[in-house]
């Protein structure tokens, strides 16, 4: 036995931790729907009564769900009562904010619901692909991935200035696997003089993008239409095309196709803006986080047909494409990758 090796109870403690994770999951998610986070943030301090006062809830159950949370670093002590950990004010406590990641946990129970049918597809090898998926789901996803937009102008562009003076000139821009448009409208009201359209395969996400470009009043500078990128057809009609967590879930079967389709729609020297996970291409890559997510994401995507692609892949797929890679830099778990056509 090497001396590093961990011992039986460490190994059973290791395990009631990632047990511990999926009930911090759902913890979240309750916390979110009752409105806990945003009082803690707007009030530092509050207790679990006042707490349970304010928003109706049963006291001891308030008292144990802030406890819990503490003993998860989520919470804090102030005073006899709770503040957020720090950033989590942000991540949880504001829903409008960039880093907001409030709603990721009530993906991941969507997600689960895949769970129980897993066994059976392992022995038969079938899929369901996210766009199988009830509208539950479609509208849980588009909600949780409102914030990527607001990530790549807040964080991403002004590490990739000439990109951001291209949006910021007047791109025409064409976000492919758009869902429900948040990239549309947000880029279009950032970047007042560019035009944006989307093209998704999944035909309640394009509903849901003509209703908010629609809310928005965006109808003269936004469009969204079903259609797969491996269709796309046009010749030299945009300066930028985006793609928000997309690449991973096109079809492989297609990806080749998607992105030609894409590299034909681009004038020369317009980017192709690849804003995804890659796969881990390492062992020490795979063991660590935040790249070890872009692995569960393979996991929990494995029985949709999806294929997270590692950077090689990434590469390959644009040099077959006509494009050459760039720029690219990294948020957290993603990977964002500049391809240029040449
Ligand atoms: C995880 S969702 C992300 C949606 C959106 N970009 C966002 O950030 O909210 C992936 C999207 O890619 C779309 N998609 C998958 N294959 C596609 C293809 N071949 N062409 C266009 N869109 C596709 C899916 O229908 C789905 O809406």
């Amino acid at each position: 036995m090497s001396e590093q090796e961990p011992t039986r109870v460490e190994q059973v403690t290791k395990l009631l931790n990632l047990i511990s994770g999926y009930h911090v999951t759902h913890l979240l998610e309750i916390a979110r729907e009752l409105g806990i986070w945003e009082l803690i943030t707007a009030e530092p301090g509050v207790t679990a009564r006042e707490l349970a006062k304010r928003l109706g809830t049963e006291p001891f159950y308030s008292e144990v769900l802030c406890r819990t949370a503490f003993a998860f670093d989520l919470l804090a002590r102030e005073r006899d009562g709770w503040r957020m950990a720090p950033h989590f004010d942000e991540i949880l406590g504001t829903p409008d904010s960039t880093f907001y990641l409030g709603r990721a946990a009530q993906v991941h129970m969507q997600v689960g619901r895949d769970y129980a049918e897993m066994p059976r597809r392992f022995r038969d090898g079938s899929i369901f692909t996210f766009q199988d998926h009830d509208a539950a789901f479609i509208e849980a996803v588009a909600a949780s991935l409102k914030t990527l937009p607001q990530i790549l102008t807040d964080v991403v562009l002004p590490k990739l200035p000439k990109l951001e003076r291209r949006f910021a000139d007047g791109a025409r821009v064409l976000d492919v696997g758009c869902g429900a448009g948040w990239a549309l409208v947000h880029l279009a009201e950032r970047f007042p003089k560019t035009t944006c359209v989307g093209v998704d395969i999944e035909p309640r996400s394009i509903e849901l993008a003509n209703d908010l470009i629609r809310s928005r009043g965006l109808a003269r500078r936004c469009a969204a239409r079903v259609m797969g990128a491996e269709r796309l057809a046009e010749d030299g009609a945009y300066d930028i095309a985006t793609s928000f967590l997309v690449v991973h879930e096109i079809p492989p079967a297609v990806k080749e196709d998607a992105f030609r389709g894409v590299a034909r729609c681009l004038v020369p020297g317009g980017s192709f803006v690849i804003f995804d996970e890659t796969y881990p291409e390492t062992d020490a890559e795979l063991r660590t986080m935040p790249t070890r997510f872009a692995a569960l994401a393979q996991w929990f995507e494995l029985t949709w047909g999806n294929r997270v692609n590692t950077r090689a892949e990434v590469d390959a797929l644009c040099a077959q494409a006509g494009l050459r890679i760039a720029d690219e830099t990294r948020y957290s778990r993603f990977a964002i990758i500049v391809a240029e056509k040449k």
